[in-house]
């Protein structure tokens, strides 16, 4: 039994009482470094709440360095300073770097807070249904094992996906239009080779180095355009003499702007006027935490301008290494013109099964679970930003 005290009543919410009560136990030693604490579910049935102020101040100590989660395995206590029981606001940074250097007992690597934007948690992979799901691929199609797939994909997926990004992105599609992938490098090669002579690419600076270097590999030249406040910025668009432009609209990268409704509509105006095209790189257009979804930019081209590309890596895994370009109808017609070893799709076999995943529903659920997760997540740090950097910190994007 864990010997947390809750009072009858009080105005201070359960997560704090929480969250004080076992820190301050990690701080004096009565839980000791290193031990294990009580799951959720344990935690919740002794004082009989509910799990999400469990979950709250678990994941507070967990930011705060308390305590440390390992996969599969459970949350362990980290006290920061085992041998001085100072509190961080009275010592200096350089003493508390000394204090934890000669003192820490867990490695280095357990008391960081990683904030690597290509990283999920692994502990919220949903690792028994993607089992499932690969086994019975396997025993399902193995009539199937004996040939190669679809180079644009399995079928069955595409139609899968068509129907996620209809519903949820406001992407108008069918499956003829879509490729799949294993990641953005792949769509960028493929997408280079459809723009037929295009070869001055616009991108957003900052953006994502991985593909102005793609661009390059495949005979582009991508143009540095700024970033500001509402996305690229369009002036500086339109007095380049791009040809296509690489964007991030709903969640600018790195910045997070987003663009608005009306540059949207004008960057598709520029799109048309100048018989350019826009990849749209919708990469985590699952994650909004607060207001509505910002629909996707294909979702507003009435012209045929946009190559929409999203991926599996942000809300599901990026080891599985699968994603998916949308064409506009006349880039479909030039890639059944390319030579077909241009194409190579991802292994059927998890092709199969995350398109039983997304009919069977897991994929709405997962994603749902998923965006609660990182709201809590994107809510906490906000908080700690505030409570401890105050207005020495300006959080935007
Ligand atoms: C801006 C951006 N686009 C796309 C991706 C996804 O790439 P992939 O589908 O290759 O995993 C990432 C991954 O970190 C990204 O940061």
């Amino acid at each position: 039994m864990f010997d947390i005290l809750l009072p009858e009543s009080d105005d201070k919410p359960i997560y704090l009482h929480l969250y004080s009560q076992i820190r301050a136990r990690i701080r004096d030693g009565t839980i000791p470094d290193g031990a294990r604490l009580p799951s959720v579910r344990a935690l919740r049935q002794q004082l009989n709440i509910s799990k999400t102020p469990v979950e709250t101040a678990f994941q507070m100590l967990t930011a705060e360095g308390y305590a440390v989660s390992r996969p599969r395995s459970g949350l362990y206590a980290a006290n920061p300073l085992p041998l001085s029981d100072q509190s961080p606001d009275q010592s200096t940074h350089s003493e508390r770097r000394q204090a934890s250097a000669s003192t820490d007992s867990a490695p280095a690597s357990d008391r960081m807070i990683d904030f690597d934007p290509t990283k999920l948690d692994a502990n919220a992979f949903p690792v028994r249904t993607w089992q499932k799901l690969l086994r019975d691929a396997v025993s399902d199609r193995a009539g199937e094992m004996g040939s190669y797939g679809d180079p644009r994909g399995e079928p069955g997926l595409r139609r899968a996906i068509a129907e996620y990004l209809g519903s949820s992105r406001g992407v108008r599609c069918d499956a003829d239009r879509i490729v799949v992938g294993s990641g953005m490098a792949y769509s960028v090669g493929i997408a280079a080779k459809l723009l037929a002579g295009r070869s001055r690419v616009a991108m957003e600076a900052p953006g994502y180095n991985l593909v102005r270097d793609q661009l390059t590999l495949n005979g582009c030249a991508p143009l540095p355009i700024p970033v500001g406040d509402h996305g690229l910025d369009l002036d500086a668009l339109e007095a380049s003499d791009a040809e296509a432009v690489y964007v991030t609209p709903s969640h600018q990268f790195p910045t997070g702007s987003v663009m608005p409704y009306p540059a949207r509509e004008r960057l598709l105006r520029w799109a048309e006027a100048r018989d350019a095209y826009v990849i749209e790189d919708d990469y985590d257009g699952e994650f909004r935490y607060v207001g509505k979804p910002i629909p996707s930019l294909q979702g507003l081209d009435a012209h045929g301008r946009v190559v929409y590309v999203g991926t599996f890596s942000k809300a599901f895994s990026p080891a599985v290494r699968l994603n998916y370009m949308v064409l506009p109808l006349e880039l479909t017609e030039r890639l059944s013109r390319l030579p077909r070893e241009v194409l190579h799709a991802p292994s059927r076999v998890e092709q199969w099964a995350m398109q039983s995943f997304i009919e069977q529903g897991h994929w709405y659920r997962h994603i749902r679970r998923m965006r609660s997760l990182y709201r809590k997540r994107h809510g906490l740090l906000i908080e700690l930003i505030r409570t401890h950097l105050g207005s020495r910190a300006l959080i935007t994007g």
